[in-house]
């Protein structure tokens, strides 16, 4: 392989097969640099050694595909390369075969400057020809293999499940599939294999595992693709801690093949101290928690500020910012989302010198230092509204949405002045359990309750009582596993007696009907002997965008969609023949 000679090799005869990754062409001499996946290596056509090859050798362009044949030869003192493996030799060619030749390339795999993303796309093939990308899918495969190997020696079985299947809802849209035998009707693709796992663990298979692809019809974003991978797992049997346990050991399996070392056990926060602390319920660890400093404000000062007394006052702070100009400054008010009337204070440098006294002790009691940047996020007058049934939980939404806009900012500041507080460092791997989330979140759409994680997600037996009667009091046995503010996976444990499914149901609105008529067949499977069980299941995309330090699945996806969820390179999705849609009993309505 062309990565594969050293110094040890000098005087064998070799065959190296590849593509022509650079080419020198020094007039008696030429130098291709051939490159397959394990790398490159200088060969060396020389007219003196044969004029035959050396002019065969002149016709060569980049990305040819060749067969060199010569003797590896130690390199001159002053032609070594360091920086690559094979830097101290080069084959010498006696025998040259063009394999296959190339056009002329929209743009070359060596290329320093990448090309733009839509040409990446259309020539994926030869994007993926890339050093990074290589890398990234040889991290990929590593990385799977690691956490099935892990998976199986833990005990779990590698099960396939269907994806031709009925809908199931996971709160995005489905992606449907005409039958051509019951015209009128669809299979779903599989936003998850969710209800295939739980009758798995009905069916004695008491821990099932699958690295399967999902399909969600949601809009897209760079962490989110129409197609996605998911380590899928449900056991029978466990506590949450021992779906963490599992969880935490193929992670140190995955993060070890690729050369990290992570420490288990995670942390773990409640749901609530992480709206709290952070204003999101996936926190990045590595950019410090806000602080409540209302109470370092005399209520004069918070009247004379129209900042409403009864919410928190939450101080931002990004270390070691430094001064900001007034530009700077300006260039805030953009970031922030305000929620439920939340305000922001972007210039606290103005608080400080009209109030000294309370400035300098929100200063303290954020902790912070000279350099750190202060901002602080209210809550206005308009900002009460705790008319709707949520208004019990512990945390209020009128609290809950100062919380968020404060969480949002927080992350866009820490994203904004990363180069200048260096918190983000790229082997820096914080994971958290976040847990008790709450069972249901109120759409204000529908007016109506949904299911924050799944329907299928266990309340916590001491809130039961709460179902009918106070719904957003209820917590869920649910958790998300959370790294550096991404959401790697989530899960819970499950309802495993129909009663309470059916009751949950109903709290969602559901007429016992509807339940019967979409879940039947669950219903009925749950009345079977059903084991109490529980599971998760993590993004494998997302695992290997963070280990290679990648800002977009599509640089860990061989073949991903545009965030119009098209493949450019296939031109999917296309029309298709008119006898092909008569057969399926499927008419196009194109909307105007
Ligand atoms: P959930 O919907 O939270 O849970 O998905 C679990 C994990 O899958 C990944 N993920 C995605 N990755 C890329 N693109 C997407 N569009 C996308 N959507 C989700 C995320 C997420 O954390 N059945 C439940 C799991 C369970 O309860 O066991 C489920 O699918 O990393």
């Amino acid at each position: 392989m062309c990565g594969a000679l050293r110094l040890s090799d000098a005087g064998k005869k070799v065959v190296l097969m590849g593509w022509v990754n650079r080419r020198r062409d020094l007039g008696q001499i030429i130098f291709v640099d051939l490159r397959d996946r394990t790398g490159v290596t200088q060969v060396v056509f020389s007219h003196e050694l044969s004029a035959s090859v050396h002019e065969k050798a002149e016709a060569l362009r980049n990305e040819f595909v060749i067969a060199a044949i010569g003797t590896v030869k130690r390199r001159d003192a002053d032609t070594i390369n360091p920086n690559i493996p094979t830097g101290e030799v080069e084959l010498v060619v006696e025998e040259l075969r063009i394999l296959n030749v190339s056009k002329p390339l929209p743009f070359l795999p060596s290329d320093t400057v990448l090309a733009n993303e839509e040409m990446r796309l259309k020539y994926r093939y030869i994007d993926l020809r890339r050093d990074a990308m290589q890398f990234n899918i040889e991290l990929r495969h590593k990385v799977a293999l690691a956490i099935r190997d892990n998976l199986a020696s833990q005990g779990f079985f590698e099960i396939e499940t269907p994806f031709m299947t009925r809908s199931t809802p996971e709160g995005a849209r489905d992606y449907l599939v005409p039958s051509r035998v019951s015209p009128g009707s669809f299979y779903a693709l599989p936003q998850s294999p969710q209800l295939f796992k739980q009758i798995l663990m009905i069916s004695g298979f008491d821990k099932y595992f699958q690295i399967v692809r999902c399909f969600r019809d949601e809009d897209l974003r760079a962490d989110r693709q129409p197609e996605f991978t998911q380590i899928d797992l449900e056991m029978s049997y466990p506590q949450p801690e021992r779906v963490w346990e599992v969880v935490e050991g193929f992670l140190t399996a995955a993060f070890k093949a690729a050369g990290h070392e992570i420490k288990t056990p995670f942390p773990r926060m409640d749901f609530d101290d992480a709206m709290r602390q952070y204003g999101i319920d996936k926190p990045d660890l590595r950019v410090p928690a806000f602080t409540d400093v209302k109470d370092c404000f005399a209520p004069a000062d918070l009247e004379q500020l129209a900042i409403n007394k009864d919410l928190p006052v939450i101080a931002i702070r990004i270390p070691h910012v430094g001064e900001l100009s007034r530009k700077e400054r300006d260039d805030i008010k953009p970031l922030f989302v305000s929620k439920g009337g939340a305000r922001v204070f972007e210039d606290f440098k103005r608080i400080e010198s009209k109030f000294p006294e309370a400035g300098a002790k929100v200063r303290a009691k954020a902790g912070a230092a000279a350099d750190d940047l202060l901002v602080l996020v209210v809550g206005s007058a308009q900002s009460v509204r705790d008319d709707h049934p949520a208004g019990k939980r512990k945390v209020t939404p009128a609290e809950l949405a100062i919380y968020a806009s404060a969480g949002l900012l927080r992350v866009a500041l820490a994203q904004k002045y990363s180069d200048r507080h260096k918190l983000f460092q790229k082997d820096d791997y914080r994971f958290l359990w976040v847990t008790n989330f709450p069972m249901f979140e109120w759409d204000e759409g529908d007016r109506r309750w949904v299911a924050a994680h799944h329907p299928f997600t266990s309340p916590h037996d001491e809130d039961m009582d709460k179902l009918e009667t106070d719904p957003a009091m209820v917590r869920a046995l649910a958790y998300d596993v959370v790294l550096n503010g991404t959401e790697l996976g989530s899960g819970s444990i499950r309802i495993h007696r129909q009663d309470v499914q059916s009751r949950i149901f109903h709290a969602l609105g559901m007429t016992e009907e509807e339940a019967r008529s979409r879940f039947g067949f669950f219903l009925e499977a749950l009345e079977y002997g059903t084991p109490p069980h529980g599971g998760i299941a993590l993004g494998l995309d997302r695992i290997v965008m963070i280990l290679a330090g990648a800002d977009s699945l599509r640089e860990v996806i061989p073949f991903p969609k545009t965030a119009a969820a098209k493949d450019l390179m296939m031109e999917a999705p296309t029309p298709v023949a008119e006898g092909q849609l008569r057969e399926l009993g499927i008419g196009v309505v194109v909307k105007r």
